[in-house]
């Protein structure tokens, strides 16, 4: 790829100096900005998680070098955690090799604007939504965060109020204070207290949850809904206000997405431990489609692999997530994967909670299921509707 990007550098080089056409290097307005709208925008625009804004590019411009740094030599953005020994995802950001090789050729021919009518439109988000306009808005109450201090997980109950019962075919969540926002779940619950069925998700720079076409959730036309968030303190106190979004489905739903948590909530990690295993499991006793997988721990989790143990003896490492507790992501399976009746999932996670473990906040401390630590291998799946 040096070579390459070399090469292209040297022709580029080689025609601006016979002068005869313009250099060949890829430009912002005909290259670039596609690869920053497709990979980027989504996190590095106004009001979203990521510190700095890429929509133009004066924006751009000033971050070539740190670009190049955290996309091209680090490879730490766009954030992505899963070992790509296993799985394909089809959520999955990381750059291309082509997209790649056009920004090394980009950075070093001087990050050159070209012609601005090349430029694609800015990428809009309609009052914020990646989705556009939800068909129904749901406002939780605003909670103030502190502007420094332990991480916060808060439990909030709010209910939706519609004319009817409806399926949606996707959800989106929007906290408003994005920086101090680490993640949350909606379940929908009984009496507005206990949870019940996961049905969304928010965390950090993920996008909305768009199911599968086909198949939806089902919420009930006054139903208690519970949302749990985990806040992150980042040294300024604000207020943040969360919205959920719904997009009721039209067209026929066939097929039900389910939300499975394969939980081990028993677990004792002793203070000191270094390489801890847990493990939790989950048969399936209906056939069902897996379509999406959500690693969940907390801060001393160091890796987390759900695989699948099929009826036929077969197993399937579906995804193994090298946990950074920054980073909350799910990763959508590019193709759904048939379970049958009698697929039993494995969940296997590690934790680190020794002094050497740079995310331990208290080494000494014994651990057990709660704000201290998690163990949920969060597995999306479709299953026939009954009627
Ligand atoms: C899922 C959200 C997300 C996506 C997608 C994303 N970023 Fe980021 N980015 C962040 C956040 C949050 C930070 C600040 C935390 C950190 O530095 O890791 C950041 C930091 C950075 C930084 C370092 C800024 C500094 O202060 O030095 C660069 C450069 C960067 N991103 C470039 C990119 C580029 C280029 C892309 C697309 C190819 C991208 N990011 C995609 C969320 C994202």
């Amino acid at each position: 790829m040096k070579i390459l990007s070399h090469g292209l550098r040297m022709l580029g080089l080689a025609v601006a100096c016979a002068g005869s056409h313009a250099a060949e290097s890829p430009t912002y307005a005909k290259d670039i900005a596609p690869i920053l709208n497709a990979r980027c925008v989504q996190c590095h625009r106004p009001g979203e998680v990521a510190p700095m804004s890429l929509l133009t590019y004066n924006e751009v411009r000033p971050w070539v070098k740190s670009i190049e740094k955290r996309v091209l030599v680090e490879k730490s953005m766009p954030p992505w955690h899963a070992d790509p020994a296993h799985g394909t995802f089809k959520n999955d950001p990381r750059l291309t090799q082509a997209e790649s090789d056009a920004l090394a050729a980009w950075v070093k021919a001087g990050a050159p604007m070209g012609d601005e009518a090349d430029i694609p439109p800015v990428r809009e988000f309609p009052g914020g939504w990646v989705l556009g306009e939800p068909d129904y808005v749901l406002d939780l109450n605003p909670y103030e965060i502190v502007a420094d201090g332990p991480d916060r997980f808060e439990n909030q109950a709010a209910a939706i109020n519609l004319p009817e019962d409806r399926w949606i075919r996707a959800i989106e969540i929007q906290p408003s204070a994005k920086r101090a926002v680490h993640h949350i779940f909606a379940y929908v619950s009984e009496d507005g207290k206990k949870v019940g069925g996961k049905i969304g998700e928010y965390s950090a720079g993920e996008g909305p949850v768009v199911f599968q076409p086909g198949s939806g959730r089902f919420v009930k036309k006054d139903q208690p809904v519970v949302v749990s968030i985990h806040y992150h303190p980042h040294g300024e106190a604000v207020v943040d206000k969360t919205r959920i979004g719904l997009y009721f489905a039209d067209g026929k739903i066939e097929r039900e997405s389910v939300a499975l948590a394969v939980s081990n909530a028993k677990f004792k990690i002793p203070a000191g431990a270094k390489d801890y295993e847990v493990t939790a499991s989950h048969t399936f006793d209906q056939d069902a489609t897996i379509t999406t997988l959500g690693p969940h721990m907390h801060r001393r989790g160091t890796d987390m692999t759900i695989s699948a143990v099929f009826p036929d003896g077969r197993t399937e490492t579906l995804v193994k997530s090298n946990w950074d507790p920054a980073w909350n992501i799910k990763y959508e399976l590019a193709q759904p994967l048939a379970a049958p009746k009698g697929t039993r999932l494995e969940v296997v996670a590690h934790y680190d909670n020794s002094a050497d473990n740079p995310n331990n906040p208290d080494p000494t401390k014994d651990l057990t299921f709660g704000v201290d630590e998690m163990m949920i291998g969060f597995v999306d799946y479709l299953v026939d509707r009954k009627e």
